[in-house]
């Protein structure tokens, strides 16, 4: 057993395929029912990383070049708007395959990730698991959840299409003079106030609200950078807003669909600024989505979001419209100084 560094564009066409299949395999174990990402888009995704990131991953091999394990260790630079937020912290995965789970290659893993980290000045880690495992392993070197999670899914055949015309209608309603408006890129004129809105909104959320778990921070620049990288990747970024008479935007909600994807369509962001709030405009935005979505993919299997457990409001607004808890999600936080202790 081998732990080397892999640099995809470096990398040979054999262990780029058996990074594919690995990845696969994972996604299998994830999401069993599911039909995984196509090769394509993988092998897309790992040799164009974002150039806002700075990103460092290992294999561990067999003797037989099999691939036993993977990790990655990333962290915004400085192009990136949480350049400085996010200074002392990096994103790591680790995954083991299956079978050769609790023999401590995980362990080795993290190690590496260890010494990555402090030749880099990082002293926290973060990273996001469905897995049980994946927690355990976490707590057993010191980390803890900050934010308990859950990916919740709604069938596309159990949306209840009359209800949400009826939502519809009463956010027109109670928002007299709001106005909903849909795009891919953000219009030109809007961007300043759209980003600075996201960041807000994503902010509140629960899930980032302790501080734990640095939120985004969007800037008109790095929305445009993202709106091209997505595009590049076969992704077709939906966003309505809600915007007042006066013209103010008050809130907005996101999905995204990829044409590699097609049986579904992930439900992201949805905000609405806390002087707007309590006037419906929330279940309004996502009723008024639902419909676009109809319009415009009524081929999907299902629509899927993730959700703080202790998000209230937005859990509230999801179980009428129908979504049901599909499977745990966790934020982990882990302090390097703890890990070490452990090792
Ligand atoms: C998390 C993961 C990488 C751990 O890899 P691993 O090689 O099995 O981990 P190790 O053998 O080094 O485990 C070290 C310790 O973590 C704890 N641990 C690991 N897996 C555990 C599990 N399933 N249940 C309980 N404790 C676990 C144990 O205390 C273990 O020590 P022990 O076996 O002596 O009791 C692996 O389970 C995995 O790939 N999971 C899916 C991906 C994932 O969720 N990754 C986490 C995000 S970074």
């Amino acid at each position: 057993m081998g732990i080397e560094l892999f640099i995809p564009n470096k990398t040979n066409e054999s262990i780029l395929n058996k990074y594919i299949d690995f990845n696969i395999e994972f996604q299998r174990e994830v999401n069993p029912d599911d039909p995984p990402a196509p090769p394509e888009l993988i092998r897309k995704a790992i040799l164009e990383d974002s150039s806002q990131e700075e990103i460092f991953r290992w294999i561990v091999f067999s003797e037989l070049k099999e691939i036993l394990g993977y990790a990655r260790l990333s962290y915004p630079n400085k192009k990136s708007p949480m350049f400085e937020t996010n200074k002392s912290i990096a994103d790591i995965t680790i995954i083991v395959t299956k079978e050769f789970r609790r023999k401590k290659i995980g362990s080795e893993l993290l190690k590496v990730l260890v010494d990555k980290a402090k030749e880099l000045g990082k002293k926290t880690f973060q990273t996001v698991t469905n897995l049980e495992s994946g927690r355990k392993f976490i707590e057993h070197f010191g980390g803890i959840i900050a934010a308990d999670r859950s990916r919740n899914r709604l069938y596309y055949r159990e949306i209840k299409w009359k209800e949400m015309e009826k939502w519809c209608e009463e956010g027109k309603e109670r928002a007299k003079g709001v106005r909903i408006e849909t795009f891919q890129d953000v219009p030109e004129e809007d961007i300043e106030e759209f980003t600075k809105i996201y960041t807000i909104t994503e902010n509140q959320a629960p899930d980032y609200e302790s501080g734990d778990y640095q939120g985004l921070k969007v800037t008109p620049e790095s929305r445009r950078y993202y709106e091209q990288f997505y595009t590049e990747k076969g992704y077709t970024w939906i966003t309505k807003i809600t915007r007042e008479e006066d013209g103010t935007i008050c809130g907005l909600t996101e999905i995204f669909y990829n044409k590699h994807m097609p049986h579904m369509i992930e439900q992201e962001m949805t905000g609405v600024l806390p002087k707007y709030r309590g006037r419906g405009l929330g279940k309004w935005l996502k009723a008024d989505m639902f419909l676009y979505i109809k319009e415009n993919y009524p081929k999907i299997d299902y629509i899927e979001t993730g959700n703080a457990n202790n998000n209230l409001p937005m859990l509230a607004i999801n179980k009428k419209m129908g979504y049901k808890k599909h499977m745990s999600e966790y934020l982990m936080k882990i302090e390097i100084k703890k890990i070490e202790e452990k090792l």
